[in-house]
């Protein structure tokens, strides 16, 4: 089994993959760590909480960080228009969920988890970077006993979504993202390449909720704000972002990948932008140099990767 830690900012579409490595059976999920971005930390904290018991899930819940690696960056506002205020599409829930936090806070459960299973753990990241940034600078030798970061982030050939070079996961914490890239660990970047591609539309969505019982009602329910704002930008449904990272680690075949180091513009007009240098195509001495080799997601089956979140879930 693959066992995977979660690292989200619960948000409308991490809700439904989270459901799915919850589901699939050949996944072990081990830990949620949260992450602000969608909202608040708190709350996106809170949203945690409530899908593990709306769900569930005998993972914890390990609450992580609430504002950006560098503190002289200033955060943005969450996308409210994107996940609503309370980030799960303003359905009614509880303020406060009656379930136990881990109580380390997600950088640290992130390290005591990995050094317990040396060379198994996958981290399916999809939000910002930061917790997995702080792990990384308390604890380096984390980088060689992580089998694989899986990112829902960035793009290198497709164009951004939050400034016309940025997507949202890397725009909201670019030095985190960064760090996290050029560790030397095993990167796979599901970025707007394969994300703004793989839409799933109300027909499908309905589906869902019509197959899959109670559970499965919960993401229909809190993704109808979502495919309120992605009928703004796409024609019919809405872009299961998150899912597809959970997707690649169960079913990678279902992906093209193109290999090289990757780096993140930190500041300036092109701030949060993702940029790989293809491996074997030389420059002369450069800001790649030296840093390992990652994989980043160029083609994706979309058809196939729909349903297969439609089966799991
Ligand atoms: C990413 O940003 C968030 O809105 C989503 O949850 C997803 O992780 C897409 O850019
Ligand atoms: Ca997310």
């Amino acid at each position: 089994k693959h066992k995977v830690i979660f690292d989200t900012d619960p948000g409308i579409d991490d809700a439904m993959a989270l459901l799915y490595l919850h589901h699939h059976p050949d996944i072990e999920l081990l830990g949620i760590t949260t992450v602000f971005g969608n909202a608040r930390i708190e709350t996106t904290t809170r949203n945690a909480l409530y899908l593990k018991q709306a769900w569930d899930i005998a993972a914890p819940v390990a609450k992580g960080a609430g504002v950006t690696l560098d503190p002289a960056r200033v955060d943005r506002e969450p996308p409210t228009i994107v996940h609503g205020d309370n980030g799960l599409g303003n359905i009614a829930m509880p303020e406060v969920i009656d379930l136990p936090l881990d109580p380390r806070p997600a950088h640290r459960f992130l390290i005591d988890t990995i050094k317990a299973h040396p060379g198994e753990i996958e981290l399916v990241a999809v939000g910002r970077m930061t917790n997995l940034a702080l792990a990384l600078r308390e604890a380096p030798e984390i980088a060689g006993l992580v089998k694989q970061v899986v990112i829902m982030g960035g793009g290198i050939t497709a164009n951004g979504n939050v400034t016309p070079v940025a997507e949202a996961n890397i725009h909201g914490d670019p030095e985190a993202a960064d760090a996290v890239m050029t560790a030397p660990w095993k990167v796979v970047l599901i970025g707007l390449d394969v994300t703004a591609k793989t839409i799933m539309t109300r027909a499908q969505l309905a589906d869902i909720g019509r197959a899959g019982g109670n559970r499965a009602q919960l993401v229909v329910d809190v993704s109808q704000y979502y495919l309120g704002f992605y009928e703004t930008v796409v024609a019919d449904g809405m872009m299961v972002h998150d899912s597809c990272a959970a997707a690649y680690v169960t079913n990678p075949e279902l992906f093209t990948t193109q290999s090289g180091a990757i780096r993140v513009v930190c500041g300036g007009i092109a701030d949060g932008q993702t940029i790989q240098k293809p491996d074997g195509r030389g420059f002369p001495p450069n800001p790649w140099d030296g840093f390992p080799s990652q994989l980043a997601a160029v083609g994706i089956e979309s058809e196939k990767v729909l349903k297969l979140i439609h089966d799991v879930i």
